[in-house]
């Protein structure tokens, strides 16, 4: 876990720090656009682009990668328990040749079972662990605890149905008029940030620039250098010192899309194709309701708001993998209204793979931010794979 961190730590921020507040309808005329872009020029699929794929031969090649993630944080490892470091095409390690085979198990028990649809997956038997439990446990002392047993009676996570409670729609409604109402919101066209982001024990310098339309750059000031995370309204990328720029794809465009909008709560009556009420949900101490968000070719989102103030507490957000999809988590907290608007100055973002807290000290609206600043680095982008016969 602490060696993970060295590496996986200075990524892990960046790829994470994109990951604010906010979702647009735009995104998707944007995501729309981008996948025309990679038809035109022909999207690569894995089998293509790496050297000794046998069974996600036909995925997209950029869905391999966060397929591997998938997998890793499904058996609880690093890329290491399967892979001979930095030679990954290489069989030599027995997992890598179990997990294969897992692999078509598992779309087999999906095809014959479930009609195709992909309800079983590798953490469904494996939760976090490269062996899978096949027993009951016996009753530990924890369990026998009436505190604990009547605790995990309503653990967080758990929806409790509601019967006549407040519509979807009336949801969102009040969501927009707590966070300032769409005038005040729309009014809205710059926003700067200042603040701290947290993660394990360590505490960084921040700073956040957002601009309409769906433009964001974050630069978290390390110790070596900025870590940089942008979108521009239609390309994302990350900047790291001593590190290729490294563009962003799928759902993670997906995401740097919805943290750029500085208009969200305006913007989610369009952005939910379809919303059902789930019922009610703890969050911290909070009592929130559990809205499912669907959005037209697209993720869902849930949605999480607080049965008092009304306003959005979480956002689960899931990025498509050819295995599962991964999960991420944003708790949003310390809401504090700026120029009629309602702006939370705390988010912690949870992933699979990590978590970090982002605390603001400082917050400005509508002061200038030239375009400039969300220019691309004219630097070569990452090499491509080299291309495999
Ligand atoms: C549980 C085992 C397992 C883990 C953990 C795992 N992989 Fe894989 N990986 C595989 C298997 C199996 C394949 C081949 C898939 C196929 O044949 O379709 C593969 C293929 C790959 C390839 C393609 C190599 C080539 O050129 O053919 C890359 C790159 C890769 N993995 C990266 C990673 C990374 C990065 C991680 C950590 C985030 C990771 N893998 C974690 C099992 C694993
Ligand atoms: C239906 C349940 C089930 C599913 C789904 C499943 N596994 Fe497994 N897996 C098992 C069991 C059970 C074992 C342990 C077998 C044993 O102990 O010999 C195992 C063992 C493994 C091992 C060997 C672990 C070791 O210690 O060497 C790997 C690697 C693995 N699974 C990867 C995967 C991957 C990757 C997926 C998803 C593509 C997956 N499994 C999906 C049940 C499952």
């Amino acid at each position: 876990m602490k060696a993970k961190q060295s590496v996986g730590a200075v990524v892990g921020i960046i790829l994470c720090v994109c990951i604010v507040a906010t979702v647009s309808d735009r995104a998707k005329a944007q995501s729309g656009a981008q996948s025309q872009t990679i038809a035109a020029s022909g999207p690569k699929t894995a089998v293509q682009q790496f050297k000794n794929i046998q069974v996600l031969k036909d995925i997209p090649a950029d869905e391999l990668i966060p397929t591997m993630q998938f997998v890793a944080t499904s058996l609880g490892v690093e890329c290491e328990f399967c892979h001979v470091h930095d030679a990954f095409d290489k069989d030599d390690k027995k997992p890598k040749q179990t997990a294969r085979k897992m692999m078509e198990m598992m779309l087999t028990i999906n095809q014959e079972n479930f009609d195709g649809h992909r309800e079983v997956t590798c953490y469904s038997c494996h939760r976090g662990s490269t062996n899978p439990v096949a027993m009951p446990p016996v009753m530990s002392a924890e369990m026998e605890m009436p505190a604990n047993a009547h605790a995990s009676a309503e653990p967080e996570g758990a929806t409790t149905k509601i019967v006549g409670g407040p519509t979807a729609d009336e949801l969102i409604e009040k969501y927009l008029r707590a966070a300032g109402g769409s005038a005040a919101i729309n009014k809205v066209n710059t926003r700067l940030m200042k603040g701290t982001i947290s993660f394990g024990d360590r505490n960084i310098p921040i700073d956040i620039y957002s601009k309409e339309p769906d433009q964001r750059i974050s630069f978290v000031h390390t110790p070596d250098g900025d870590s940089v995370t942008a979108f521009n309204g239609h390309e994302g990328w990350l900047a790291a010192p001593k590190r290729p720029v490294h563009e962003m794809r799928g759902p993670d465009i997906d995401a740097a899309a919805m943290d750029a909008d500085l208009r969200f709560p305006a913007h989610l009556k369009e952005i939910c194709s379809k919303t059902e009420v789930r019922g009610m949900e703890k969050i911290g101490d909070h009592s929130a309701y559990f809205v499912d968000c669907e959005r037209a070719e697209k993720t869902p989102l849930h949605l999480y708001f607080d049965e008092k103030s009304g306003l959005l507490v979480r956002l689960v957000r899931f990025g498509e993998t050819a295995l599962g999809q991964l999960p991420t988590q944003i708790d949003y907290a310390d809401y504090r209204e700026i120029a009629g608007v309602d702006v939370p100055y705390s988010w912690t973002l949870a992933r699979p793979g990590g978590r970090f807290t982002i605390q603001l000290s400082e917050v400005k609206q509508n002061v200038p931010v030239d375009d400039a600043k969300f220019a691309k680095p004219s630097a070569p982008p990452e090499e491509p794979k080299a291309p495999t016969k």
